[in-house]
């Protein structure tokens, strides 16, 4: 059996002004869907697991009402609250040292992002089968990788290395090495060796086998948390796990995934899912366009209309009282410009 926990305490910020300081991008529906991307990613996990007693949520004290009107079905013990983010090296120590508390060390875990698109329900529920049988029959710590299709510098990198055997059908393989967000050069030149995938930043492993490995590798983090319990979370450091444990560990094993995936990062991503060939923009208000192309356009209220005249790989997105004109290509620099804006407005 697989304890799925549910990675929610980020912020979107590169979604603003569409995730606000307590409505995070993971409260919203991007796609269009009715349900948001916390809610579309608990279905699919119940969807494999069958109940929501097994099912974890760990997210920051700020947005943790929210998560519960999200998901009234979640057990209130299984929502862990944390007094501030301090990234995910520190909400997994937490939730791994709660799980084995309750369920002991040999219990599987598995962490998920809250912000991921998946096309293929049943891949994905076959995928999560094997990785919870070799992380449940080997010391390991299983990672799910992802053909990469341009060098992006915003995921990890897995270099695969030797095939260890297969579980559920799925070869598993070692890692030879894992890099978090390289630079745009390093990113080419691993994707000309064809070696590497890119880490989906999915993580699975027995609650004794992760602990052990934070020990070793992260005993800043760990050895608080585990000798004062989560009031020490302000003064934990900010860290990935990706970086915390991942980039060092040398227990790292990779599935690689058949199944349709995107990191919902920032509005690019979504005219990634939502192009099409016939349309010169992707629309999501209603837009009026002269010789404007290659664009998004989002407004948040049906009655709201966008105008535009001659503009190209632009993104407009219209939420109460704010409006956000941002080209294409420079929607990552949304979290700097936030850190001018005094309060969110
Ligand atoms: N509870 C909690 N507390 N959750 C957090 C915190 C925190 O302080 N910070 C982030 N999260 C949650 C986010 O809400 C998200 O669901 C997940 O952890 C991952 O955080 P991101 O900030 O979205 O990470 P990333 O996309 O930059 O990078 C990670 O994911 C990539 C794939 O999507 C890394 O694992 C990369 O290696 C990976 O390629
Ligand atoms: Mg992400």
């Amino acid at each position: 059996p697989l304890f799925p926990v549910i990675l929610a305490g980020g912020k979107g910020e590169r979604f603003w002004p569409l995730s606000r300081y307590r409505r995070p991008k993971q409260f919203l529906s991007l796609d269009g869907s009715s349900r948001s991307l916390l809610q579309a990613t608990a279905d699919r996990l119940i969807n494999v697991v069958g109940a929501w007693d097994s099912l974890f949520v760990v997210t920051s004290a700020l947005i943790a009402e929210g998560v519960r009107q999200q998901l009234p079905q979640l057990p209130s013990q299984n929502l862990l609250i944390e007094s501030e983010g301090r990234d995910t090296a520190a909400a997994v120590a937490w939730t791994s040292l709660e799980i084995k508390q309750r369920y002991g060390e040999d219990a599987v875990i598995g962490f998920f992002p809250a912000d991921h698109w998946i096309d293929d329900q049943q891949a994905f529920a076959d995928t999560l089968h094997a990785a919870t049988s070799l992380a449940a029959s080997t010391e390991a710590i299983v990672t799910l990788g992802i053909k990469p299709t341009f060098p992006s510098t915003g995921y990890g990198y897995i270099e695969q290395g030797a095939k260890i055997g297969s579980f559920n059908e799925l070869p598993a393989y070692h890692v030879n090495r894992f890099t978090e967000k390289p630079n745009r050069e390093t990113a080419e030149s691993f994707l000309a060796t064809g070696r590497f995938s890119w880490n989906s930043g999915m993580f699975f492993f027995r609650a004794g086998v992760v602990l052990k490995e934070l020990y070793t590798h992260a005993p800043e983090i760990i050895e608080p948390l585990a000798q004062n319990g989560p009031d020490i979370y302000p003064q934990l450091p900010k860290k990935s796990i990706d970086y915390a444990l991942m980039e060092k560990t040398n227990l790292a094993y990779v599935l690689p995934v058949s199944f349709g995936w995107d990191d919902l990062g920032d509005w690019n991503a979504i005219e990634r899912l939502l192009k099409t060939e016939e349309t010169p923009n992707v629309e999501l208000a209603t837009h009026v366009g002269l010789d404007t192309k290659g664009s998004l356009l989002y407004a948040t209220d049906a009655d709201d209309v966008i105008v535009t005249i001659g503009l190209e790989d632009v993104v407009i997105v219209r939420d109460r009282n704010v409006t956000l004109i941002v080209k294409k290509d420079r929607t990552q620099e949304i979290k700097q410009i936030l850190k001018t804006i005094q309060s969110d407005p």
